[in-house]
């Protein structure tokens, strides 16, 4: 008798339980076939780089806060903000100074004029290539700029990226 009666409540929702459990699947499915096609037609949408900008940049930094209509094709606000991480976290800050005004190894990013072109492209090539020093221009610089921030390397992602945040300083 009581072990009768303390199995009656468990039956009858065991016995819902396996009711209601096929359409619930059944309707699992349709919803991931309905996931899926959805997905294949929506590929063309480029991803927004806007959430990354915000958890990568630095306290302080005011990266996030410039427009990103004034940058290059190719490149956004997540990139300078990377930037503008690496470039305080790598050797950069040492010889073109803190906020990259010039210093005595290095000199200013700010612009307007720059030694060695001041393209998007340019900084690319210099932060890889690094600066000898046979091409240093003022010769009051007599440091060598290794390419690629030294070691280690930087990934060429990276090098985009501090050259982004270089970019930005002369185009605010
Ligand atoms: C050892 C010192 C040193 C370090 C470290 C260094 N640089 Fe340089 N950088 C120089 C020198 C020297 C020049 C060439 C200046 C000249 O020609 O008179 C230069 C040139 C440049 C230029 C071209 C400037 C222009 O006027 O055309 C850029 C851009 C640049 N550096 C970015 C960086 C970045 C980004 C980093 C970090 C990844 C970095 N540098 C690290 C010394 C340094």
């Amino acid at each position: 008798m009581h072990a009768a009666r303390l199995h009656n409540p468990i039956l009858p929702s065991l016995m819902n339980y396996s009711s209601l459990a096929r359409p619930a699947i059944a309707l699992i499915a349709v919803a991931a076939i309905a996931a899926c096609t959805k997905t294949t037609s929506t590929t063309t949408t480029s991803p927004s780089p806007s959430g990354a900008s915000a958890s990568s940049a630095p306290a302080g930094s005011s990266a996030a806060a410039r427009p990103a209509n004034r940058l290059p094709a190719g490149v956004t606000m997540a990139m300078v903000a990377e930037g503008d991480s690496l470039f305080h976290a790598r050797t950069c800050k040492n010889c073109h100074g803190p906020d990259a005004a010039g210093a005595k190894n290095g000199p200013p990013l700010t612009g307007p004029s720059f030694l060695h072109g001041g393209t998007y492209e340019d900084f690319v090539r210099i932060v890889t290539n690094g600066m000898p020093v046979d091409s240093i221009k003022d010769k009051s610089h007599t440091i060598a700029m290794r390419g690629r921030g030294g070691n280690p390397p930087l990934t060429d992602d990276q090098v985009r990226s501090v050259a982004a945040y270089v970019y930005s300083l002369s185009h605010k």
